[in-house]
């Protein structure tokens, strides 16, 4: 299935983006974060904040900018560390929007027509712009760019991958041997954290914990928990509690069991256990959060991370870039 042969754990390349399209929650801590985080230890990471990506939904020049920023800061606070990661923005390499077009020119439009991320966001009321459709071929251009084994992304992305693979094909059968055909990962093992009200947690249902929220308000999000209307005495099932499903996420293995069997047992009641859970959120939460305030206060320091990730980065795509240019026929 790969054109290249797969380069050894070591030195595969693992490339992965985030829409800088809002608070980032527990939900994308457990379901991106903390995977990509862990990838650092054993594989080059190029991790990056997709502002182009995100224009499509935030049409404020502020706003992005400073969400850029922020998810930044947020990454870094996480443990992101910018020595092993190449971590960067995606509008600051400019070979982005040039190997964009050239992926274009080979893109069948059909191709596109049928990526769910464009159908399910129109039949939302989102305008059809080109932007919107032409997503899946930016993602390409970040993915190709740099000769990316693997993409670590969650289910809802599989499709993107397997798109820029049928694109990069394309290009090779045109052109000759340009790309490495990339393979997706899909953290099966990671399930959906449940957010307030027991849906999926996502920015937007508003049922989130966000990652960096005062504890006053984190207090407040976790005391709204839904349950059902079971009495102090009266035994729980621990199974189908969000309470329980977010305490195991954060909590220490026998404090879990400890909740589960009092759950059964009966005779304490739910505020009681989100007070536990309170806890133990601002315990694992509140450490990161003084992480960030002390990267905040280092001036320009997020800033010179990514103009370095940038750096590093166009080194990479450089190489690439110049091969397509060469392939192509583009420039001298
Ligand atoms: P949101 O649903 O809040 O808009 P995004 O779609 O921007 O979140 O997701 C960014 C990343 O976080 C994706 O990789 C996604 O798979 C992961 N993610 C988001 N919500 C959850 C969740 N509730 N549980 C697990 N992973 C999640
Ligand atoms: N489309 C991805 C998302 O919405 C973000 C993204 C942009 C991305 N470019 C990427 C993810 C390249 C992986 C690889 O979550």
């Amino acid at each position: 299935m790969t054109s290249a042969p797969a380069a050894p754990a070591a030195t595969r390349r693992y490339l992965s983006g985030i829409q800088p399209s809002g608070k980032l929650h527990l939900g994308n801590y457990f379901g991106m974060m903390k995977p990509a985080l862990e990838r650092q230890d054993e594989a080059e990471c190029f991790y990056f904040i997709a502002d182009l990506h995100a224009m499509n939904s935030v049409r404020d020049g502020e706003a992005l900018r400073a969400n850029s920023h922020e998810v930044a800061l947020d990454f870094l606070a996480a443990g992101l560390d910018p020595e092993r990661t190449v971590f960067f923005r995606q509008s600051d390499i400019p070979e982005i929007p040039e190997l964009y077009w050239i992926l274009g020119t080979v893109t069948p439009l059909g191709l596109l027509e049928r990526c769910h991320a464009y159908k399910d966001k129109t039949a939302r009321g989102h305008a059809p712009d080109l932007g919107l459709f032409a997503y899946p071929v930016l993602q390409a251009a970040d993915i190709l760019l740099y000769d990316s084994d693997v993409v670590p992304v969650g289910q809802d992305q599989r499709q993107h991958i397997e798109v820029t693979r049928d694109i990069a094909t394309k290009v090779n059968q045109t052109y000759g041997e340009v790309f490495k055909l990339p393979e997706p990962e899909i953290g099966e093992e990671v399930a959906t954290v449940p957010g307030i009200d027991g849906q999926k947690m996502s920015k937007s249902y508003g049922n989130t914990l966000d990652l960096f929220a005062p504890p006053k308000k984190l207090r407040k999000a976790v005391m709204k928990i839904v349950t059902d209307s079971a009495a102090v005495e009266d035994p729980k099932d621990p199974a189908g509690s969000t309470i329980v499903q977010l305490y195991r996420l954060v909590a220490r293995p026998d404090d879990v069991a400890r909740m589960e069997e009092e759950f059964r047992a009966g005779g304490v009641g739910y505020g009681d256990f989100k007070k536990r859970l309170f806890e133990e959120v601002e315990g694992f939460l509140g450490p990161m959060r003084e992480r960030r305030q002390e990267i905040a206060a280092r001036g320009g320091y997020v800033e010179e991370v990514l103009e370095a990730g940038a750096a590093r980065a166009r080194a990479a795509g450089g190489e690439v870039m110049e091969r397509v240019r060469r392939a192509v026929g583009l420039g001298r």
